[in-house]
């Protein structure tokens, strides 16, 4: 009976183990592939954790596409060499419109083709390159490209990565597969596991490229296991039986339908000019992609064109890399100036012998703070790595190994201040050394004017950091009150101004004396108080005598406003010069009543994405819009977000938002929403 019984139980937990399987896999095809779970993380682990147990009842019933079977327990002693069956080819490079035309001439001359070819345009992931054989749809090895015509055998590394499938989905596929692509480390992993590093005092990797190639050459399964690492695949290398498509960009389809991830962004492109518009698209894009990339690459799509076509040594006629002018270049810094900043903070500045990174010549680069400088014991006079990545402050990255002379100097914080002589603090456990001269510092002074000034701020058009260094200068400003009472005579006569441009920023300073409370705030500069808290304290107090008014404890329940920031805002308040500087611009501004009462929060519990150039605003208008009527405003389209708010030139984030069927709406649309209530 006993028998009959856990006979019928093993049936039923073999079952529940095949189904537990396939729910699996289709939780991770949502997720790598389709990039739209269905369910949270945690469901995914329950599932997990029940396929586990029971694996661990009946360890018969473990399969080789088990999901459980990702990791291996035994480091490997060394790799094997594996010889590819097709070598894994390189790609040209082009830099210029110029090189690309020549691309183009030279395939429409092989080919005698006049017409428009059609390319598929997909980023240049910046990973390494891998090789993916699967038999019958099982998974059997993975290869790292090697010299190309022999790489290493990386099967169990490769196996922990989730984004790879351990069996192809549906059918059709070829008997034997081989699929190429790039294993890389997302952006928001490699920060991940470089700031546990940080903190654990162990190295950090220098970017996500070499922390995906570390992380796949590691011997201990294990340790790749525990690295975030993706993939994305490109092309397929040999492949016998038949099912395979006739274009680029078919094939990369059904590679998706077969459950491989795909990059979302490629795109079928038509000729020349649509190579440019992709390469500018994704330019844009950049630096919101959650993957680094070094440029574009453009293939032929046509498989019949390509074979016509054919390869040069190493790589093939019919596709080539459209690359990105680099981000980091080595050059050697020839001294170390400190500059003052709004809050006093010293921040050491590399003076560089110029050099062309990111698309324009950088000659100063910041190095943080003292303990940056000591951690990566930078010296004057050492060969070090430049980064300037999109609109970023170039930074110092990191000296060049093995290239230190012996002529470098330390590099020593100065005990005064080199714009106003005081004395220059540095607060136990605190990375910044500040200025402790407060406004009588001429620079703590013209910061202060410039963040008053800026965009986000009070928005004065034309006020630049380089005028107002010059009115400074002049003594025509010394506190922000002062803007309001410039003489157009006095403007028109500084160098580079003139009437028209004078009664220009006279303008443009009017135009600024209707702030919102929340701007107006965020304007006065006190320290740790960005724009989200200041939108916090406008609509938390409703004006700006109450907000002067609260205590530590008042401040600390309202949203974003923790002891530190409590404190700054009290210091800031209790300052004498302060108080007599925001009654003499209260004066001169009129505080502008919220657009929506804090009483209709008619959008609270919802979340908006807003993406492209809007006609009536800016983004930063459309989101305070928002989030004044209470509702959540994300950087990034998931399936949480209710609505897209999208203008002109979208592009990824209404693809994603359409891909998941989130509502997008134009700013009729968002009127119609914000008077609903
Ligand atoms: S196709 C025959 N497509 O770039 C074509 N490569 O410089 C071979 N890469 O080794 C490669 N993104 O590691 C291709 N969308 C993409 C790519 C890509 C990144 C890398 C790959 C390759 C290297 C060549």
């Amino acid at each position: 009976m006993a028998g009959i019984e856990s006979g019928k139980q093993q049936k039923i937990d073999g079952l529940r183990i095949t189904k537990l399987r396939e729910q699996l896999n289709r939780h991770s095809y949502l997720y790598y592939v389709l990039d739209s779970p269905e369910i949270p993380d945690s469901e995914y682990d329950r599932l997990y954790r029940e396929l586990q147990q029971l694996e661990q009842k009946y360890p018969e019933l473990i399969t080789a596409d088990s999901p459980t079977q990702r990791v291996g327990e035994q480091p490997l002693d060394a790799f094997t060499q594996i010889t590819h069956r097709i070598p894994m080819l390189s790609l040209d490079n082009v830099f210029s419109e110029d090189e690309l035309e020549a691309f183009f001439k030279r395939i429409h001359d092989r080919l005698e083709f006049n017409d428009e070819l059609e390319f598929n345009a997909e980023p240049k992931l910046d990973g390494l390159a891998v090789s993916l054989v699967y038999e019958n749809g099982l998974f059997v090895q993975a290869a790292t490209r090697g010299d190309g015509a022999t790489g290493e055998d990386v099967t169990q590394n490769v196996k922990t990565i989730h984004a790879v499938p351990l069996r192809l989905r549906g059918e059709g596929f070829p008997r034997l597969l081989e699929v190429r692509g790039e294993v890389f480390m997302p952006k928001a992993g490699f920060n991940r596991l470089n700031k546990t590093a940080l903190e654990k005092g162990e190295k950090t990797f220098v970017n996500p490229r070499n922390a995906a190639a570390g992380s796949l050459r590691q011997l201990d399964p294990r340790i790749t296991a525990a690295r975030p690492l993706s993939f994305y695949c490109y092309s397929t290398g040999a492949v016998e039986g038949e099912g395979l498509a006739s274009t680029q960009n078919s094939i990369l389809l059904q590679l998706q339908q077969w459950g491989l991830p795909v990059c979302p962004e490629v795109k079928r492109i038509k000729g020349i000019k649509g190579c440019l518009s992709y390469y500018d698209s994704i330019q844009r894009q950049r630096d919101d992609l959650p993957y680094d990339i070094d440029g574009v690459v453009y293939k032929v799509n046509e498989l019949k064109w390509q074979q016509k076509l054919g390869f040069v040594a190493r790589a093939p006629r019919w596709a080539i890399a459209h690359k990105f002018p680099a981000q980091e270049e080595i050059t050697r810094i020839s001294s170390v100036d400190f500059q003052v900043g709004r809050t006093g903070a010293i921040t050491p500045v590399a003076r560089l012998e110029p050099v062309f990174v990111g698309g324009v010549t950088v000659s100063n680069a910041t190095l943080h703070n003292m303990d940056e400088i000591e951690r990566k014991d930078v010296r004057i006079g050492d060969r070090v790595f430049i980064r300037r990545a999109g609109d970023v402050i170039p930074e110092v990255v990191r000296v060049v190994p093995g290239s230190r002379k012996e002529k470098v100097r330390r590099i020593k914080l100065p005990e005064r201040c080199p714009v106003c002589g005081s004395d220059i603090e540095r607060i136990e456990g605190e990375a910044v050394a500040r200025c402790t001269g407060g406004l009588i510092c001429k620079a703590q002074r013209t910061e202060a004017i410039k963040h008053f000034a800026s965009r986000k701020a009070m928005d004065i058009d034309g006020l630049g950091d380089k005028l107002v260094e010059q009115m400074v200068e002049a003594g025509m400003i010394e506190t922000v009150v002062d803007l309001y009472r410039l003489d157009l005579e006095e403007i028109a006569a500084l160098e580079r101004m003139g009437q028209k441009s004078a009664e220009n920023l006279i303008a443009a300073i009017n135009a600024s004396r209707k702030p919102t409370l929340a701007k107006l705030i965020y304007a006065l500069g006190i320290r740790e108080v960005g724009e989200a808290t200041a939108r916090s304290l406008a609509l938390a107090y409703g004006d700006l005598d109450s907000i002067m008014g609260a205590d530590e404890e008042a401040l600390q329940q309202i949203q974003d406003i923790g002891p530190i920031v409590a404190k700054h805002i009290i210091h800031f308040f209790a300052q004498p010069h302060n108080h007599k500087v925001i009654a003499q611009l209260l004066k001169e501004v009129d505080i502008q009543q919220p657009v929506v009462s804090r009483d209709r929060q008619i959008l609270s519990g919802k979340t908006f994405v807003i993406t492209g150039t809007l006609a009536d605003m800016t983004r930063d208008e459309a989101r305070e819009l928002l989030q004044a009527a209470g509702a959540k405003v994300s950087g990034s389209v998931s399936a949480k977000t209710d609505y897209l708010l999208a203008g002109e030139k979208a592009g990824s984030k209404l693809t994603r938002a359409k891909k998941l069927g989130v509502e997008v709406i134009d700013e009729a649309g968002l009127r119609a929403l914000l008077q609903s209530g």
